[in-house]
């Protein structure tokens, strides 16, 4: 018998799942097969609502018709052209959208494939925007606790996430941290903003003071931190870390790819805050998670800095080879279209208080340490069991998959993130779930 015969059709234990409790789950598979609007279809038949926007990506609904369409077309007409050196129309017209709705100023774009690439284009453009610059000595990169950057080495060390600490070795040189801004002593159940906190900006002063601005190349901040538990930043926070970094030449960079594309009920989060980056790194909803994509805009400022030197040279020596990979600049390009012909950049404003309402009302129910939410995210901040961290969220999870509701847990928080065209039907049923499995959580 072949090795390939003696593998079952249905066996689990090939693939080595991402950030899961691989055992957990193949003793109890939850698997989806099918996927329509607001809704998931399992293996054995039941509907189960998305809260979640798949892992905050899916912000059109699933299935849209305007992307399937225009991934089949592509794919058939033009599947794939090398990236270096030659192009298609399809990425220059993409990149020219995405300059259309961005924040102003933000006017070249670099195509990867995930945010986690993203986040490394960034950092590189920043370290080699000031070296091409002449101001080489600035290599340092400034993170902060708590942000999520995904998972590839420059973003796991300018993240601030403990695990990746302890499993992965030292990770870059040449990074220092600020202190997140989740103090839930002071800003327990605010609705949208908290008012206590912007003084944590100041903190990039004391590091600035510590190594000097002029090592310094980026700071990299996500506006609200999604993956560590929807850490919305306090009240002029943002604003104290452009003026910040624009005093001591240090670049910006929003890490945008969950707050991008209508998560906050305004295209981006730069918009919602009023604050304008160096670099904006992208991915998730740009193709609404169907097909692998990110996007990092940057000034016109950093992109010139690049373009002196003889015009048959590389100026920027980076990219991948799926780098606006034709299926996937056709698929972002439906996925802007049908933002663009729903209004769901911006829907997120008009339910954003239904959804406020609706969160807050979970207030009271037991174990509940703090309900925050802004724009179509909101978090629900369990009490831990004693010594048993993430066990009372991750049980919240299962049975509300069980419930026919999608949630995302990460700690012992509760997060929410419904795609943008959820109706309040759907908000209701989502925390009337959530409720009765309070009611009874362990
Ligand atoms: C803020 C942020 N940056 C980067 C990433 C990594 O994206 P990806 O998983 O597509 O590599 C994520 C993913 O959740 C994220 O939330």
């Amino acid at each position: 018998m072949s090795n390939s015969d003696a593998v079952m059709p249905n066996d689990l234990s090939a693939f080595w799942m991402p950030f899961t409790a691989n055992r957990q789950f193949k003793k109890s598979p939850r698997m989806f097969v099918a996927a329509k609007d607001m809704h998931y279809t399992t293996a054995d038949g039941r509907q189960v609502l998305d809260g979640t926007a798949g892992l905050w990506c899916v912000n059109a609904g699933h299935a849209r018709p305007k992307i399937v369409e225009a991934i089949a077309k592509q794919a058939a007409e033009l599947d794939y052209a090398p990236a270096f050196q030659m192009g298609h129309p399809k990425a220059f017209e993409l990149a020219n959208r995405l300059v259309d709705i961005a924040p102003k100023g933000l006017d070249h774009v670099l195509f990867t494939n995930s945010g986690s690439e993203s986040v490394e284009t960034a950092l590189k453009v920043a370290l080699a925007y000031h070296r091409v610059k002449g101001d080489g000595a600035r290599s340092r990169l400034i993170g902060r606790e708590r942000g999520y950057h995904g998972v590839n080495f420059g973003g796991i060390s300018v993240g601030g996430i403990v695990t990746n600490r302890k499993m992965f070795g030292t990770l870059l040189t040449g990074v220092d941290h600020m202190p997140h801004t989740h103090i839930i002593g002071k800003n327990a159940f605010t609705r949208g903003e908290p008012q206590h906190g912007v003084e944590l900006a100041d903190e990039l002063e004391r590091i600035v003071t510590l190594h000097d601005a002029s090592t310094i190349a980026a700071v990299i901040v996500e506006p609200v931190a999604g993956s560590t538990g929807v850490l919305i930043p306090p009240v002029g926070y943002l604003k104290r870390l452009r003026e910040i970094t624009k005093k001591h030449g240090i670049l910006l960079i929003f890490d945008e790819v969950i707050t991008g594309y209508g998560r906050l009920g305004t295209p981006f989060a730069a918009d919602y805050f009023g604050v304008t980056p160096d670099i904006m790194v992208t991915a998730k909803g740009l193709s609404n998670g169907v097909i692998p994509m990110g996007a990092v805009l940057v000034s016109a400022e950093i992109h010139d800095a690049f373009m002196g030197g003889p015009e048959h040279v590389i100026e920027f020596f980076h990219g991948y080879t799926y780098s606006g990979n034709p299926v996937a600049s056709a698929a972002a390009l439906a996925t802007l279209e049908t933002y663009k012909d729903e209004g769901l950049l911006t829907r997120g404003a008009e339910l954003a208080p239904y959804f406020e309402e609706a969160l807050h009302s979970l207030k009271g129910l037991p174990h509940v340490i703090d309900i925050r939410n802004i724009g179509l995210v909101g978090a629900i901040e369990l009490e831990p069991i004693a010594g048993q961290p993430t066990k009372r969220a991750f049980s919240a999870f299962l049975q509300a998959y069980e419930q026919g509701l999608l949630i995302r847990t990460t700690g012992d928080i509760i997060a929410l993130s419904p795609p943008l065209i959820v109706e309040k039907s759907h908000i209701d049923q989502m925390v009337g779930t959530l409720s009765n499995i309070l009611k009874t959580l362990e």
